[in-house]
Formats: C-alpha cells, sequence, structure tokens
C-alpha cells in the first residue's frame, strides 16, 4: 500500500446558528505529509476535520480530495471518500460489546473484503502493526486508554486508507502512552506513505509528528509552516500558545 491524497479547502465557511465556527478558511494538505493543526479548546479543530472526510458539510467553500469536491457530494458517495481517508475520532469510538478483534474486522465485514480466513489473517496483522498482539478476545474496557487508541487506530487502518485523520490522539494519556501513540502516527505514515491530519493542543505531540503545522485561530489558518517556522514564530497569538511569550521588539 502507498498513495497519499491531495486535500484541499478553499473558502470554507461554516456556521451553527450564530456560531460562525470557520470563516472562509484556506488550507492545503499535501500528499504524503502529517499536517498538525493546532489550536485553543474550541476553536473548530474537530469541525474542521470532519469537514475533511465529509461528515459536515460546510455552509460556503469547497473541500477537493485529490480532483473531487467533497462538498459536492451526496452520502452514497461520501461512503467511498470515507474509505480512502480513515478516521481516529477524539473519544476512540470502539464498539463496546464487541472484542477488539470483532472491532477491527468490523469494516472488512461490512466491506465484505476476501475470505473469512483472509479477514481474521488481516485482523492479526493489523493487532502486530499496532503492538496489541494476543487482545483479539478481550473486550474494549479490559484495555487501557492507550490501547484503546492503538485498537481504534489498527480499525482504522483495516481498509488500507489513503489518509488518515486523527482527532487529539493523546489527548487524557500519560506521557508514555502519549509517545507511543505519537510514534505509530510517525511510523504508520512513513510506512504507507499517508496523507495525515492530526489535531491537537499538545504541542509536544504536534512537534513530533508534524512535518507542518497549522495554525486555526478566529474560523482562519493564522499561520502554516514546518515546526521550526512556528516554533520561532512571532506573531504574538502563535507565541503565546506555544508558551513562548510576547514577541522580541524589533532592534532590541
Ligand atoms: N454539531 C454541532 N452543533 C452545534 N455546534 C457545534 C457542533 N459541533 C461543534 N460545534 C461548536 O463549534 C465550535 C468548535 O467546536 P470543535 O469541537 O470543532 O472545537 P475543537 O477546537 O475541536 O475543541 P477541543 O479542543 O475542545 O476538542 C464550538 O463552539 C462547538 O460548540
Ligand atoms: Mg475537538
Amino acid at each position: 500500500m502507498t498513495g497519499g491524497l491531495d486535500i484541499a479547502c478553499k473558502g470554507l465557511s461554516k456556521a451553527f446558528g450564530s456560531n460562525q465556527v470557520l470563516s472562509s478558511l484556506d488550507l492545503e494538505i499535501r500528499r504524503g505529509e502529517t499536517l498538525v493543526i493546532l489550536g485553543h479548546s474550541g476553536s473548530g479543530k474537530s469541525v474542521l476535520l470532519k469537514h475533511l472526510n465529509g461528515l459536515i458539510s460546510p455552509d460556503a467553500g469547497s473541500v477537493m480530495v485529490d480532483s473531487t469536491d467533497i462538498a459536492q457530494l451526496a452520502e452514497s458517495a461520501l461512503f467511498e471518500i470515507r474509505l480512502n481517508l480513515g478516521m481516529l475520532f477524539q473519544g476512540g469510538a470502539l464498539f463496546d460489546s464487541l472484542t477488539i478483534g470483532q472491532n477491527i474486522r468490523f469494516p472488512l465485514d461490512q466491506h465484505s473484503v476476501g475470505t473469512s480466513e483472509d479477514r481474521e489473517e488481516r485482523v492479526a496483522e493489523l493487532l502486530r502493526l499496532v503492538g496489541l498482539d494476543g487482545t483479539q478476545e478481550q473486550m474494549p474496557d479490559e484495555l487501557s486508554g492507550g490501547m484503546r487508541k492503538r485498537a481504534a487506530l489498527a480499525r482504522a487502518l483495516a481498509l488500507q486508507p489513503l489518509g488518515m485523520l486523527y482527532d487529539e490522539p493523546t489527548t487524557g494519556l500519560d506521557p508514555v502512552t502519549a509517545h507511543q501513540i505519537n510514534v505509530l502516527i510517525r511510523d504508520t505514515q512513513a510506512r504507507f506513505g499517508l496523507t495525515s491530519v492530526v489535531v491537537t493542543h499538545d504541542i509536544a505531540s504536534a512537534t513530533y509528528v508534524a512535518d507542518r503545522i497549522a495554525f486555526l485561530y478566529d474560523g482562519k489558518i493564522l499561520a502554516v509552516g514546518s515546526v521550526e517556522e512556528m516554533s520561532t514564530s512571532e506573531h504574538p497569538t502563535i507565541r503565546e500558545f506555544l508558551s513562548a511569550g510576547p514577541a522580541p521588539v524589533k532592534g532590541t
């Protein structure tokens, strides 16, 4: 599996009632890169991410995935897009009443991938990939938070997507477990050439996984650049967010 997708948002606007969350936002995500979207809580990161696979449709603007504007697609066509664009939801979202193995097998069954034996093999392979060998028969509530995230990642990768959307993959995890997830995101991207979008307010995680960081503020992308460029940004909002303090006064 090699691949990646180009994703581009242009003039993206979305309001919920009088709450204008996105206002004519532009953002390009390059094929095969890991782009991190940073922003304050409530700034619209999850809303933006859900536009990228059509879980939310915009009031105005376009979301191009390769050459398709998915903002214009019917639900049936979006189904195809979502096959190519896996998503790790903010809460993990495993089915509590299914075993870990059944959870990961679920999309394979839903899309009738291969024979029953092929699916069993694929489940075992995915569990190995995320370091969860031997947990097939366990129930989600028997696993730690970090293990549940990994299982959810295995499920999201089951259909060999070309891109992955991660919503707060490390939030609520201890630093060691969070780092394991960061490593897994990096490895997955390197191994499969995925285009990855990671939404987070965890700066350590952003720094580790990002090829580029985009900063979402006031409904728009305030700035986008490499980790180095963002960490040396003189923009007061970005400096404050990255805890670098106010910008130095020029000439001093
Ligand atoms: N389905 C919805 N209906 C109405 N309002 C919504 C909906 N989804 C999100 N919002 C609102 O949109 C705004 C942005 O929410 P969003 O969840 O994208 O923030 P976020 O940046 O992901 O925050 P966090 O870091 O806390 O996850 C919030 O004011 C939220 O209340
Ligand atoms: Mg969110």
